[in-house]
């Protein structure tokens, strides 16, 4: 059956009657918004054309019109999923990893990076498919030189990076790195070529404080306050409870935050860089939970710890993208 489609600067919505499965996204969408997390009050002075109480409003109309309501995804970029090797691996393990990943049938539209220890770059690089990119787990603020221990965006560069992860949680809570050194971190990469993972995510304690988002916003208005341009950043909304803990978000929780996160941009930043910015999720995603987040509307894509390291079990989450069209 014909579906219509209602067009508005960062998202379209279709109200059709296609499938089923979307009477249920509709319906637990516009319960997501009155999950606990204290956010209602601010989305509704935002008086955004696209805010998401206008969309609230069209979802409800598709279901009570007795019809299906479709819900495209919000962003305009192409799904992307992250592996993050952290600090694991060997150069045996890796040439497996490598060898899984080369021959794994990875679906087309969807950018695949994979961030592996700094000294196997080089190894990875030589051995693995052109198909998915390298990025680093970090890099130095500005131009190499006596930085003891560190590695430079020109040396990454150089070995043939294309991304680098900033603000991960484990650095920021492990290491110590502050939000005004992550943006500044990023800046500089930015300035040189190279893109970004940009990482965000409140603690279990803020998140129960209800204080996820004004952690989040925090973190983001670090980056927004130094980055030149949000052209090559992608954003990662990682809870911290939900790294490395077998935690995961539900679909509903992260799409909370991811929207709050699109609504930020588009408030802050522009409606544009809000549709254009790709908005992933982090935190113990894996093969059998990839579809379902993957259908959240505002959900672009994963960043992936643990499970990036089984190289089957990475591609089915790579191809959970198949999930996010059928929502389409
Ligand atoms: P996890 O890690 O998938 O092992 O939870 C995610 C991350 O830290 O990026």
């Amino acid at each position: 059956m014909a579906a219509m489609a209602i067009s508005s600067s960062s998202a379209t919505v279709r109200i059709g009657c296609k499938k089923s499965a979307f009477v249920t996204n509709a319906s637990s969408s516009v319960r997501s918004e009155f999950a606990g997390l204290r956010r209602m009050d601010s989305m509704f002075d935002m008086g955004s054309s696209h805010c998401l109480f206008a969309q609230m409003q069209r979802n409800v109309q598709a279901v009570g019109n007795g019809c299906r309501g479709v819900v495209t995804m919000a962003g305009t970029g192409k799904f992307f999923v992250g592996g993050n090797w952290k600090c694991n691996g060997t150069k045996d393990s890796i040439s497996k990893l490598v060898t899984e990943l080369n021959s794994a049938k990875l679906e087309d539209d969807v950018d695949i990076v994979v961030a592996p220890p700094f000294v196997y770059i080089d190894q990875v690089k030589s051995s693995l498919t052109d198909r998915i990119e390298i990025s680093a787990q970090n890099a130095w603020v500005g131009k190499g030189g006596a930085f003891t221990g560190e590695i430079s965006v020109e040396q990454l560069k150089d070995i043939g990076c294309k991304w680098v992860i900033h603000g991960h949680s484990e650095r920021r809570h492990v290491i110590g790195e502050d939000s005004q050194f992550i943006g500044k971190k990023s800046a500089y990469a930015l300035t040189q070529g190279l893109k970004v993972i940009a990482c965000i995510g409140e603690k279990l304690e803020e998140r129960e404080a209800g204080k996820t988002f004004d952690v989040c916003y925090e973190q983001l208005k670090a980056f927004a306050d130094n980055v030149p341009s949000w052209d090559d950043v992608v954003i990662a909304y990682e809870p911290v409870w939900a790294i490395g803990t077998g935690k995961v978000a539900s679909p509903q929780q992260a799409q909370e935050v991811h929207v709050a996160v699109r609504e930020w941009l588009s408030k802050n930043v522009s409606a544009e860089v809000a549709s254009q910015t790709r908005i992933i999720y982090g935190g113990s995603v894996n093969g059998g939970n990839s579809a379902e987040l993957a259908k959240q509307e505002d959900i672009d894509g994963f960043l992936v710890g643990g499970a990036s390291l089984k190289g089957p079990e990475f591609a089915s989450i790579c191809n959970s993208v198949t999930a996010k069209k059928v929502a389409a």
